[in-house]
């Protein structure tokens, strides 16, 4: 039955600075589409302090709690929304381990990224998260609403 799932899922998903500088953004954005996902929103930014202690609030006062902000805060991110069926945990799936050296092969931190404190991306890790974060980082009228209906454009 269709009670136990929810095809509007969302998680919020993030390309880190050193993703971008790296030129990866194509490589995630391609691997959740091509999973099935649907972007919803997308911009790339250089967030603020504030915004990354709200972002990972949990985590203030543990001992990477300041590199990790200064990572984060070095340059521009690209903070984007997918939706679809388990998205959370399908797309930290995809992401691999947080670790990069326990991420396996095929994931995408498994195939770009070594260490920790470098994972390359971001990804919701509860439905809970998700809806916090993206209440965080984008404003309602930036989520899309669009029809995935390519009969339209191509035939
Ligand atoms: S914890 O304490 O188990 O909840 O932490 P963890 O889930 O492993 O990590 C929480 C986020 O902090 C990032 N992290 C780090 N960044 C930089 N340097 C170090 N040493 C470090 N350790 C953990 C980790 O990547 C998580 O961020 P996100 O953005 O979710 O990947």
């Amino acid at each position: 039955t269709s009670t136990m799932t929810d095809a509007h899922e969302r998680s919020f998903i993030m390309v880190k600075p050193d993703g971008v500088q790296r030129g990866i953004v194509g490589e995630i954005i391609k691997r959740f589409e091509q999973r099935g996902f649907k972007l919803v929103a997308l911009k790339m930014v250089t967030p603020t302090r504030v915004l990354l202690e709200q972002h990972y609030d949990e985590h203030q006062g543990k001992k990477f709690f300041e590199p990790l902000l200064q990572y984060i805060g070095s340059g521009p991110v690209v903070a984007m929304v997918w939706e679809g069926l388990n998205v959370v945990s399908v797309g930290r799936k995809m992401l691999g381990a947080t670790d990069p050296a326990k991420s396996e092969p095929g994931t995408i931190r498994g195939d770009f990224a070594i260490v920790t404190g470098r994972n390359i991306a971001h990804g919701s890790d509860s439905d809970k998260s998700a809806k916090r974060e993206i209440d965080l980082w984008f404003r309602a009228d930036e989520l899309a609403v669009w029809t995935n209906s390519a009969e339209r454009w191509i035939y």
